[in-house]
């Protein structure tokens, strides 16, 4: 009986393992046909939006179109602004590239040929104002020569168009400055330049005009004290003012208005010379004094109100050319490459004292304005006088016997070749109308020369 009632267990036992096995079987069965379905559906979504996205969560089948749509819109907005977004980035680059060559082809790729120097003759020279007329003459020269020059400018009158035939080069460096504020930077001469010189610039900002000349003058010199520099300052003939002798030597004081609207340039200077005889008494500064006469040539401000620059632009615009005054008064004209010449000689000389550089030859006003029509060609200006200029000197010739004598120095330009190159240049000037034919403007004859 009890081996009956285990025979009867043991086969229900394996009865029910037998039926688990088949319901196993089914339900992976079942399993399997959805999966298949699943993946299905899911090819067909991936085909209409070419995604490689999958759900792995097997969202309900009935959620699944609108989630597609609203993917769908959201892919095609951002696709629109991203094409908006390239289009304008397009846009911008091609801009960028434009202005990119025209920057490239204002940096000159071939530098004017410049002299090598060993470190024991090579000198590092700070030129304050060296981007106004004069400053930028004088860098070329320097440069040339094989030194390292330092430009300092606040650009007031000057403009970098003037140096920037030397813009990276490796013996070249501009700093932004404006010297009524101290400066460091080491050096072995300075040129001490900085300040306007013609007479709407300098009128334009009395105040400032004093500063520079006085606030200025005393940072430079402290400047050349500290390094132990030797500093040139550039001084005028207007310290002589109106004059009471003719013509002037440097041992003539001066007859100036203090008070007058020329005070600020001609006092300013005046102290600037005081200045540097103080330092060289006091604090034992190695001091060159140049008192320069009325300079012209290429890079002058076409709109200075000086006498060469208002007749030129006059004359080739077929103008008519305006005498201040009377026009019996007389000037003496010095072309820009005799006094950077006279400066340098100046520098390397031993004479302490102030020196005259200038040009002796004397005219009026009034003929002055013949020879400068006579020289445009085709000119069909007239001549016509207007208001005398308060407290305009009368009569101005250097004096040069001492330039002549210690610095071996006398100019060599003629006022005819001189008027020449500045004509030309003005034309030149006269015909720039746009950015791409600014070329800097380098004098054949400094680049013969030096
Ligand atoms: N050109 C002449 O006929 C003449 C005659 C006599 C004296 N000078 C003297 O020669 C020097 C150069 O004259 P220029 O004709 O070349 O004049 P400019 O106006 O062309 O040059 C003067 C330069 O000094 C710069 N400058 C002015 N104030 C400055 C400041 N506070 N800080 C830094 N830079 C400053 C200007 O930006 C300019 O680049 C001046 O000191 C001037 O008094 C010139």
């Amino acid at each position: 009986m009890i081996r009956q009632s285990l025979k009867f267990r043991k086969t229900l036992t394996i009865i029910c393992i037998v039926a688990l096995l088949i319901f196993i079987f089914l339900k992976l069965k079942q399993d399997k046909v959805y999966d298949i379905q699943i993946a299905k559906e899911d090819q067909k979504s991936d085909d209409v939006q070419g995604l490689s996205y999958r759900d792995f969560n097997r969202q309900p089948k009935k959620d699944i179109p609108k989630e597609e749509s609203i993917r769908k819109m959201e892919t095609k907005i951002v696709g629109d602004n991203t094409k908006q977004e390239l289009q304008e980035a397009k846009a911008r680059i091609e801009q960028l590239e434009k202005k990119l060559a025209v920057l490239e082809g204002r940096i000159p790729q071939k530098y004017p040929e410049v002299k090598y120097l060993g470190y024991k003759h090579r000198k590092r020279i700070l030129v304050t104002g060296g981007a106004g007329f004069v400053g930028s003459h004088l860098v070329d020269v320097l440069m040339m020569r094989g030194h390292e020059v330092i430009v300092v400018d606040n650009f007031f009158t000057g403009r970098k168009r003037n140096v920037e035939h030397w813009f990276g080069h490796r013996n070249f460096e501009m700093i932004h400055h404006d010297i009524v504020n101290p400066l460091y930077v080491e050096a072995d001469e300075i040129y001490h330049l900085a300040s306007p010189a013609s007479p709407p610039h300098y009128m334009q900002n009395p105040v400032k005009t004093i500063k520079t000349n006085t606030l200025g003058t005393i940072n430079m010199l402290g400047l050349a004290r500290r390094v132990g520099a030797k500093i040139l300052i550039a001084s005028t003939s207007e310290v002589y003012g109106d004059p009471m002798v003719h013509p002037q030597p440097e041992s003539y004081w001066g007859h100036v208005n203090p008070i007058g609207p020329r005070a600020c340039y001609d006092e300013g200077k005046r102290v600037a010379e005081t200045l540097a005889y103080s330092y060289a008494k006091q604090e034992k500064v190695v001091v060159r004094v140049a008192r320069i006469f009325n300079t012209y040539g290429p890079r002058m401000h076409a709109s200075d109100g000086r006498v060469v620059s208002n007749f030129i632009m006059q004359a080739l615009q077929n103008l008519t050319i305006t005498v201040y005054g009377n026009g019996k008064q007389t000037r003496s004209f010095c072309y820009v490459s005799d006094l950077v010449d006279g400066l340098l000689a100046l520098m390397d000389s031993s004479y302490t004292l102030p020196v005259n550089i200038g040009n002796p030859v004397e005219h009026t006003i009034e003929e002055f304005a013949v020879i400068i029509k006579d020289q445009v060609p085709g000119c069909r200006s007239t001549v016509a006088t207007g208001a005398a200029v308060e407290d305009d000197p009368q009569r101005r010739r250097p004096d040069i016997a001492i330039a002549e004598k210690h610095l071996h120095w006398s100019p060599k330009i003629s006022l005819q070749e001189g008027l020449q190159r500045t004509i030309d240049y003005f034309k030149e000037e006269l015909s720039r109308t746009t950015f791409y034919n600014n070329q800097t403007y380098m004098d054949a004859n400094v680049k013969l020369l030096h």
